[in-house]
This record gives structure tokens, C-alpha cells and sequence, in this order.
């Protein structure tokens, strides 16, 4: 069991997998969201899932109650990150907010590792007026964070090697595989493969060459991968794959990276996938 404490900021999909996960694995984890009652759905939720993972025989009645103790909401940035060692950021995708909440984490406490799970974000970004810098870098869990095996380290030039070792030393307590990025570069690794593998859906989708349902049968049956490349932008949100394609086409100008047209349409339509309740397929809204 891990022992220490962990600060998540943002309580959005990733942010409340990533707590939950935190706790799960023996930190007393802090959690702050500024939205209002976002803290106590993500209560709810847990609670909800720690029941179902019960009565599913996956873990101990025990092991439940001890991760729900060592959970706690917070009223402020300072009162999440102020004792922590680390503080896991996963606040919108907007570099504004993300900043605002680095400027207070960095002030509110000493000793922590301050880590950002943007998956568009560098945390070069972030840094700005930051009295400590150099214990700042990119944490990338991947979606379903309490899931999937991966977190993807981005060192900056301005991380220290002790932030990397305490980054790659904390995926792995939290049951985690990681790998480093030496440098940043958009995108990190996974996200730019997996673009590429949007885009050519995309193309082959809006030019008719083939469904959405065959296409991701395509990938599914070809490729071995575990679900479609539709049903995976349903997943992790369309905007997000709308925003990540926006910044390619900003950073380099092409045109050929500018977003599908069909995700524009998605977009314009409030159709974002799982969590609106639609988006190439339809979803049962559970909350
Ligand atoms: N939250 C928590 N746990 C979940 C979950 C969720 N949203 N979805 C599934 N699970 C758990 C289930 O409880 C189950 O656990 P147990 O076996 O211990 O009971 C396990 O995952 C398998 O679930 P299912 O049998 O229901 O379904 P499945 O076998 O089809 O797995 C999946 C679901 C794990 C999502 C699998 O389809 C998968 O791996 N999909 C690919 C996901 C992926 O590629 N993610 C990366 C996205 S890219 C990204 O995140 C980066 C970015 O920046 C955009």
C-alpha cells in the first residue's frame, strides 16, 4: 500500500478515476473541483462504484470502507495541494485555468510534485511566475484512468530528475505502467498514433467508403484493438478529439489537420459522446 498524500484538482472523468484510484491504493487523497456540488457527485459516485465492486466479489467490503476514509472534499486549491506530495491537476483543457491552479498550487505548498494530466497541454505551459518550476511536469493517464495500464511522463526543460523519478516512482505506486517522453512534443506518443488513426476514420466515414459500425468492426476484428476508433472518440469526449485536431491545425497551419468536418458537425450538434449522451453511437445517461 502506498502512503502519502495526493491532491487531485478537477473532478471531471479523469480527475475523479485518477482520486479514486489514489485512494484505492492507500494515499489519503485531497480532492477540490470549483464547480459547485462536482465534489459531492464525485462522493456519490464512488460510493457507487465502491458498492458495486463489493457485491461483484472484485474487492474486500474492508478494502471499500478504507478508500472511502481516506477520501476528502476540499473548499480551495491551497486546501487540496497545501499537504500534499503530489498534486495531480485535471482541470479543463483551457492553459488560462490550468495556470491559475498552478500559481496556487505552487504557492499553497512546499514539498509537492505538481503534475498536469493534459493530454494537449505541455506543462512548459504552465509555468509562468511558478517559484518552483522544476518539480512541474506532464502525468498522462489514459481513459478509463482506473483501467488502463499506461501513464505517459512528459519531462520539460525546466522538470528536475527528481520530479521525473518521483512521476514515474508515483505511476507506479498507483499500480501503473509508465513510460518518458525526454521532450515535449504535442500530442505526447499514444495521442499522436491514435490521431492518426482518428484521421483516417474520419476521411474514410465522410467520403463514404464505409460506416461508423463497420469501420470500428473494422478495427475491432483487423487490428485486435479492444474498441473501435468511433466508439473510442464516444469515450474520451469528441471535443476533446475536436480540440486536439484544432491544435495540430494551429500549430502548423496545414490545412489538411484541420478538424473533420464531421466532428465540427458533432460538435455544433451537442452530440460529445458518452458523456452527453450521444455521439456516433447512443448512450443510457446514467446520472
Ligand atoms: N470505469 C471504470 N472501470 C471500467 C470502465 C470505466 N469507465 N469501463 C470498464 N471498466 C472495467 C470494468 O469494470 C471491468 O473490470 P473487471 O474486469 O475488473 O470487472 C473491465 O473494465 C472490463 O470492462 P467490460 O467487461 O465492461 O468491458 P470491456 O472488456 O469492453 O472493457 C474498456 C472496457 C476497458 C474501456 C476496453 O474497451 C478498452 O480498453 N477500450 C480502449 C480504451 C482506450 O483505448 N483508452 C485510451 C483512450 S485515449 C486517452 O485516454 C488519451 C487521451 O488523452 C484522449
Amino acid at each position: 500500500m502506498a502512503d502519502g498524500v495526493v491532491g487531485v484538482i478537477g473532478l471531471g472523468q479523469m480527475g475523479s478515476q485518477i482520486a479514486l484510484l489514489s485512494a484505492l491504493r492507500g494515499f489519503e487523497t485531497r480532492v477540490y473541483d470549483v464547480a459547485p456540488g462536482a465534489a459531492e457527485r464525485f462522493l456519490r459516485w464512488t460510493d457507487s462504484y465502491l458498492r458495486d465492486r463489493t457485491e461483484k466479489g472484485k474487492i474486500e467490503p474492508g478494502v471499500a470502507d478504507q478508500t472511502r476514509s481516506r477520501l476528502s472534499a476540499q473548499s480551495s486549491v491551497k486546501d487540496c495541494a497545501g499537504p500534499a506530495d503530489f498534486v495531480v491537476e485535471a482541470v479543463a483543457e483551457d492553459v488560462r485555468v490550468k495556470r491559475a491552479v498552478f500559481t496556487e498550487a505552487d504557492r499553497a505548498t512546499a514539498a509537492a510534485h505538481l503534475f498536469t494530466n493534459s493530454s494537449t497541454i505541455v506543462s512548459s505551459k504552465l509555468i509562468d511566475g511558478l517559484v518552483h518550476p522544476e518539480r512541474v511536469c506532464n502525468v498522462h493517464f489514459f481513459n478509463p484512468a482506473l483501467v488502463m495500464d499506461l501513464v505517459e511522463v512528459v519531462r520539460g526543460l525546466h522538470t528536475s530528475d527528481a520530479t521525473i523519478t518521483a512521476a514515474m516512482d508515483f505511476a507506479r505506486s498507483l499500480g501503473k505502467t509508465p513510460v518518458l517522453l525526454k521532450k515535449e512534443v504535442r500530442g505526447f506518443a499514444v495521442n499522436r498514433v491514435l490521431d492518426s488513426i482518428w484521421r483516417e476514420s474520419l476521411y474514410l466515414v465522410e467520403n463514404e467508403v464505409i460506416s461508423v459500425e463497420d469501420l470500428d468492426t473494422a478495427i475491432t476484428k483487423g487490428l485486435g484493438h479492444p474498441m473501435g476508433p468511433f466508439r473510442l472518440m464516444d469515450l474520451v469526449g469528441i471535443d476533446l478529439v475536436y480540440s486536439t485536431q484544432m491544435d495540430a491545425y494551429k500549430e502548423t497551419g496545414d490545412e489538411r489537420l484541420a478538424p473533420s468536418h464531421l466532428l465540427v458537425t458533432k460538435i455544433e450538434n451537442g452530440e460529445l459522446g458518452k458523456k452527453s449522451g450521444r455521439g456516433w453511437y447512443s448512450y443510457q445517461q446514467t446520472t
